[in-house]
């Protein structure tokens, strides 16, 4: 019961990695805010409290400055308090070449991927500097460390998810706020149900061999990504700032 009286925001709460993580805090005694434009974030709350555990869910654009901040002050009033947030939703769209990306889908996935993180950091902080401090984890991707073709868009915005937790986890760290992100690999979720659906891109991911793309042969299940979320959110990485914890079974490893 890690977070036993504490209270955890989750935007992308609704299915896969966010809502694994949101049921994993409850787990661990915390109470759950999750905001998310799905109505599945609604179903997270339910599972959460058929467990005996506390949540909400408040219907949350996080490309919405306003709507994330409202997202923070409902955390607060119901449960009291916030210390710590999992900034986690993300779209991941259609494989494409860059010159057959439309400029506006561009802006959607940067508005989404990108200013969502900056968005909550911003609510999230502005509160936590006054209310003792806190521990933030933001979903960057492997994408955010090597690159992959056809996805420029998802590419740059979670690149830019690495340089945002840097940058800010070193403007709070002595001010009590930890920030770092996770860089999961292939994970099985709704976002990539499409993928594993596909007999041929299974075989060419999951290839044995030395040039094998994925060393351990499989997906991660999202309660694998969840895992290092409560640790970097707990009192066992008091030491650690600005990190981006590569969870991807070995993809960027070679
Ligand atoms: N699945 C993977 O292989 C993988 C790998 C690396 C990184 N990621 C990242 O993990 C995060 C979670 O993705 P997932 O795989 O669990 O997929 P998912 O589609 O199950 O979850 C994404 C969640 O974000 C929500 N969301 C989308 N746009 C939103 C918005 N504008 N405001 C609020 N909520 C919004 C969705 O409703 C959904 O609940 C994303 O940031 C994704 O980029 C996923």
């Amino acid at each position: 019961m890690r977070f036993e009286g504490k209270t955890v925001l989750i935007t992308g709460g609704a299915t896969g990695i966010g809502r694994a993580t949101a049921l994993a805090f409850a787990r661990e005694g915390a109470s759950v805010a999750i905001g998310d434009t799905s109505d599945l974030a609604a179903e997270t709350v339910r599972m959460i409290e058929r467990d005996g555990g506390r949540a909400l869910f408040q219907p949350t654009d996080v490309a919405s400055y306003e709507q994330v901040e409202s997202l923070v002050r409902s955390a607060v009033t119901r449960f009291g308090g916030l210390h710590a947030a999992f900034n986690n939703a993300g779209i991941l769209p259609a494989t494409r070449p860059l010159h057959e990306v439309r400029p506006s889908d561009f802006d959607r996935v940067i508005a989404v991927n990108l200013r969502g993180i900056f968005n909550a950091l911003h609510a999230e902080i502005a509160h936590m500097l006054g209310h003792g401090g806190g521990a933030i984890v933001n979903t960057a991707s492997v994408a955010g460390v090597v690159a992959d073709p056809g996805m420029s868009p998802y590419v740059a915005s979670k690149h830019a998810v690495v340089g945002l937790t840097k940058a800010a986890a070193i403007e709070y760290g002595r001010r009590g706020i930890r920030i770092n992100a996770i860089a999961p690999g292939l994970v099985r979720t709704p976002m990539t149900e499409r993928w594993l659906a596909d007999a041929a891109f299974r075989q060419s991911f999951f290839a044995e061999g030395p040039f094998a793309p994925s060393p351990l042969g499989r997906a991660a299940e999202p309660e694998e990504i969840a895992g290092t979320v409560l640790h970097l959110c707990s009192d066992a990485a008091t030491f650690t700032i600005g990190q981006i914890a590569v969870v991807d079974g070995g993809q960027t490893v070679r």
